[in-house]
């Protein structure tokens, strides 16, 4: 079986880990009402569990898929996972400070070195699967996910989904919202190359299905869009 790399983390070093949760709020417009509909689209799935426990992949940063959930759900359990060590550190800090902290378990790594058992009732991959490279490993962290959750399980899925160069219109409106906020050109021209720097994103929203489909997940819905990104709860096949 084909393992995942470390790819997709080694840009989170130390430097973009201190800029990353002012910066992904430029970045991505809405990236709050993601995170929070997010957190309702998982309670308005499990809304029948007493105290399902999440794997959220990808956790580095501000966790806002632990904290919002977590305040939110006081029942809930979750484990945090990250290749990164200074994005989960940061993590770390922010449930702790949501006083949520003894209802995770923070693992640094990759999906593949967690336990197959017991399953996980829900699983989240926000803003990960455009820095992993290429469709075999994409398909490899969402077989690694889907093998962990039960039967039926709602994934929420969120990424870009578009090729950059193929839409320049949308690069050029991305480059404006950085301008809006008061950047010289040079740095929106620097911000440009951050962005696309080891990109890979899924090539439109059917690439993405395929992807998904092919790891052994179904009904895939989205509920969020804002330029390249994309937002979907599916189902792991029962
Ligand atoms: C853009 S950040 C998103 C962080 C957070 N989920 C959010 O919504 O703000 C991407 C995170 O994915 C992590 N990552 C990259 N490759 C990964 C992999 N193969 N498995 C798990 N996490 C990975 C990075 O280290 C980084 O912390």
């Amino acid at each position: 079986m084909a393992k995942t790399s470390n790819a997709g983390a080694e840009k989170f070093d130390s430097s973009r880990a201190a800029e990353y949760e002012q910066q992904s709020k430029i970045a991505l417009a809405g990236y709050d009402a993601c995170h929070e509909l997010s957190a309702c689209m998982l309670s308005a799935s499990l809304a029948d569990q007493n105290s399902p426990h999440v794997l959220v992949v990808g956790a580095g940063g501000p966790a806002h898929e632990i904290t919002k959930l977590g305040l939110f759900q006081p029942t809930w359990r979750f484990t945090a996972i990250d290749p990164s060590e200074p994005m989960l550190s940061i993590a770390k800090s922010n449930i702790d400070a949501a006083g949520i902290l003894d209802r995770v378990t923070l693992h640094p790594g990759l999906v593949e070195d967690l336990k197959r058992a017991p399953l996980y009732d829900a699983a989240t991959l926000i803003g990960v699967l455009h820095h992993i490279p290429g469709s075999d490993e994409k398909n490899q962290i969402l077989s690694d996910i889907a093998a962990r959750l039960v039967p039926g399980a709602p994934l929420i899925l969120a990424c870009n989904h578009y090729l950059y160069a193929e839409s320049p219109l949308l690069l050029k409106a991305w480059s404006q919202r950085w301008a809006m906020q008061g950047l010289h050109p040079d740095e929106v021209r620097s911000k440009l190359g951050t962005i696309l720097k080891g990109a890979d994103p899924p090539e439109s929203e059917q690439a993405v299905f395929d992807l998904l489909h092919s790891a052994g997940f179904e009904r895939p819905q989205r509920f969020f869009s804002s330029l390249f990104w994309g937002a979907w709860i599916v189902f792991r096949a029962r």
